[in-house]
């Protein structure tokens, strides 16, 4: 048994679709989230970028006494979950490995679309955690950037978003996928238009696999919190007020509260 919580990053609010999941999940697990609204996006960053920005991140969350870490973002754990790996002795988890798995479960027709930032495509992380399983899968990838800032507009299902979806996921409709990787975090809160414009494809949330990954984690480690009704905390780098009232809506809480700390001093 080990009380201490579980740290949690994004660049902004799509981390927390992770969250929820691991909040529904592993109910007695405390979480402390951290969204680094001042830097975001990562996906048009670089690796070495992405690097040092995710190491502060843990430094920080380090500090709040965590026993593990979730990279709540698929740029960062695309480009940075390696090197952070070995930079600091706790576990991590990113949620690459969980969504390409999960989708190598789910395809019947061995056809895989991926979405995702700019860094997360040009990475190639999910093909080579598909290819590790089965070379015998088709794999269609494209890069969405402005999903990132229509989601943290909050134009979920906005006329806008849905033309640029459209003009985005034509390249992948032709292609008879019958899954579909939502390779940032972010676009989860987009799966409404996303599942509308691809008609019977599987979307694939990388939550609900992640969350199972920590579980299977913490269980093994011995890791897990036993009894406990968990306070969450949670910290931003910039705009605290407006990740407030837009982490309410998603995590369907009354009360928030988020503090906002200087990232660049980690
Ligand atoms: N949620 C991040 C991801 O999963 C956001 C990307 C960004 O900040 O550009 O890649």
């Amino acid at each position: 048994m080990d009380n201490r919580p579980i740290g949690v990053f994004d660049s902004g609010f799509g981390g927390l679709t992770i969250a929820k999941e691991l909040m529904n999940q592993l109910t007695n697990e405390k979480i402390v989230y951290f969204g680094d609204t001042a830097r975001i996006p990562y996906g048009s960053k670089s690796k070495e970028t992405i690097i040092k920005y995710s190491a502060q991140i843990i430094r920080f969350l380090q500090t709040k006494d965590v026993k593990a870490i979730v990279i709540a973002c698929g740029t960062a754990s695309a480009l940075a979950l390696e090197a952070v790996r070995e930079q600091f002795d706790l576990p991590i988890i990113g949620v690459v490995e969980p969504a390409a798995m999960s989708a190598v479960e789910e395809t019947r027709n061995n056809r895989i679309g991926i979405i995702g930032t700019d860094g997360t495509i040009a990475s190639k992380s999910y093909e080579q955690v598909i290819y590790k399983q089965t070379t015998d899968i088709e794999v269609f990838s494209t890069a969405c950037p402005l999903f990132v800032p229509l989601v943290e507009e909050g134009w979920l299902e906005d006329e806008v978003t849905i033309e640029v979806a459209k003009r985005y996921l034509s390249v992948l409709q032709d292609r008879e996928i019958d899954t579909l990787i939502l390779g940032c975090t972010h676009y989860p809160l987009l799966a409404k238009v996303i599942g509308q414009i691809m008609g019977d494809v599987t979307l694939i949330n990388p939550a609900n696999e992640t969350a199972a990954v920590l579980q299977k984690l913490l269980d093994t480690s011995k890791l897990k919190h036993e009894i406990q009704v968990p306070t969450h905390e949670f910290y931003v780098s910039d705009c605290a007020n407006k990740f407030e009232t837009f982490a309410k809506i998603i995590l369907g809480k009354e009360k928030l509260p988020v503090q906002q700390i200087h990232i660049e001093n980690y």
